[in-house]
């Protein structure tokens, strides 16, 4: 458990509040690049942080990220015109380019310079891998951005999508790095059923071959509880859950914390060196307030580009959607921060559930795995008082991940120390995976071998 007074820290995100101030130091994932499609497209609303902001692509194709309310009387950028390296509120004027500097102020003399002592609150963004990226920390030394791999390889080779969590951040982190949640929420009733879905499935499709996937579903199946290892990293955490594979054999899983909100959690896939992974995914749980989070999933194959068939069987819905990356299974579009991704199910018709399909086929009777996850995490309020749980052995992750953030979020604070991570963007470039060792051998040195998501693969990368 936590104090009431840690769960605050861990869960307040806006500006001001400990753990702001150290997201504040990292680059965030905020928008699928297909959602600013063009130069000089509609504005969008974002909400990031506790903050409300404007999106816009400027006619140089650069992205803009300016507070919601016009530094003049407040009116919303939103109704803006993105027009000539800019947007112009349409109240009386006013002018302001992606650094917020204010190049028009149509509505005063033409002699006046009280313009150039105007600036509206501006964040910086950059496109990378698909995605826009937003920073919103000290405008003097932006951090490098993370090599996380699945943002390092050309678009054709990625599969991103993304949906609204009414959520804080933290649990969506808590449930990413929960290894033993897999073993009841997202599985069947048998390990036939559940080989079945591994096969239809959009994790591990292509991740590892069927055989080596049967054998460490086989072994989950059979053995639901776990024990954990921990290794603390230079991004994050490598958390490492056990299982008896055979009397001699231990099944070891990889799942990765990395900060301040990616978790890569491993395929069922027993993966050896002669047969080192192609493809991974992995989640980002970015807040966009206390209560709200943008809740990522990205897949990437490092060797060629997805067909149009596994991008199909990818998507949990048939899949035209309103962008690209976006499944069918949503609701119909609306200009609120995040509200083209607003899932189908939700609380307000108890996520689809069916106790029909819990009693025959599924452990818990919601459809698909994105909402199994949203329905048991949203169903602890949008804010766990974490003062009344009760935590085992199978939460020795989700402990240590709390203890690394609160700890991180109070050494800015009390001492200015730089959270981990953001000077060390390059140990991203790491995955999780799973494998099979002799009881007698460490895992470590097999987990630094194979969580580099490269091993032995000839990756692709896009160019620069
Ligand atoms: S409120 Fe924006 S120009 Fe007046
Ligand atoms: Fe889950």
């Amino acid at each position: 458990m936590l104090t009431k007074e840690d769960n605050e820290l861990l869960c307040r995100v806006g500006p001001g509040t400990p753990m702001g101030e150290m997201l504040r130091e990292y680059w965030h994932p905020v928008l699928l690049g297909s959602e600013l499609p063009t130069p000089d497209c509609n504005p969008i609303r974002v909400r990031l942080l506790g903050e409300d902001l404007i999106a816009f692509r400027d006619s140089n194709g650069q992205v803009g990220m300016l507070a919601n309310h016009c530094p003049h009387r407040g009116a919303s950028l939103f109704f803006g015109r993105n027009e000539e390296c800019g947007i112009r509120c349409v109240y009386h004027g006013w002018k302001f380019d992606v650094t917020g500097r204010c190049v028009d102020m149509p509505n005063e003399p033409a002699e006046s310079n009280f313009k150039t002592k105007i600036k509206a609150t501006a964040y910086p963004c950059v496109d990378r891998g698909g995605v826009v990226w937003c920073y919103m920390g000290a405008p003097a030394n932006p951090p490098a951005l993370p090599d996380i791999p699945f943002f390092l390889v050309p678009e054709s080779h990625q599969f991103f999508t993304k949906r609204l969590q009414e959520s804080n951040f933290a649990q969506a982190i808590e449930g990413g790095i929960d290894t033993t949640h897999a073993s009841f929420l997202h599985t069947r009733l048998s390990v036939d059923l559940a080989m079945k879905r591994e096969k239809d499935s959009k994790t591990n499709r292509t991740w590892g071959d069927d055989e080596q996937t049967n054998k460490g579903l086989a072994i989950a199946m059979k053995s639901k509880s776990a024990r954990f290892e921990l290794r603390d990293t230079a991004y994050g955490i490598m958390i490492a859950s056990r299982r008896e594979a055979s009397a001699a054999e231990t099944y070891w899983r990889i799942n990765q914390f990395l900060f301040p909100y990616y978790t890569m959690p491993p395929s069922h896939a027993v993966v050896d060196k002669d047969s080192p992974k192609r493809s991974g995914g992995g989640h980002a749980f970015v807040p966009m307030d206390d209560e709200h989070t943008i809740s990522w999933s990205f897949t990437a194959n490092f060797q060629r580009p997805f067909t149009a068939e596994e991008r199909e069987r990818m998507s949990e819905y048939p899949n035209p959607g309103l962008h690209a990356g976006v499944p069918k299974g949503l609701l119909p579009a609306t200009s609120a921060p995040m509200g083209a991704f607003r899932p189908t199910h939700n609380q307000t018709n108890d996520y689809g559930l069916d106790y029909d399909l819990q009693r025959t086929t599924q452990f818990c009777g919601i459809p698909d795995r994105s909402t199994q996850d949203n329905a048991v995490q949203e169903s602890m309020g949008a804010i766990y008082d974490r003062t009344k749980e009760h935590l085992g052995v199978a939460d020795t992750g989700v402990i240590h991940m709390r203890r690394r953030l609160l700890d991180a979020a109070k050494s800015l604070r009390d001492g200015g120390l730089v959270p981990p991570g953001v000077d060390a963007p390059k140990s991203y470039f790491v995955g999780g995976c799973g494998f099979i060792l002799p009881n007698t051998e460490s895992w470590i040195p097999t987990a630094d071998a194979l969580c580099g998501f490269t091993a032995g693969v000839d990756v692709v990368l896009a160019d620069a």
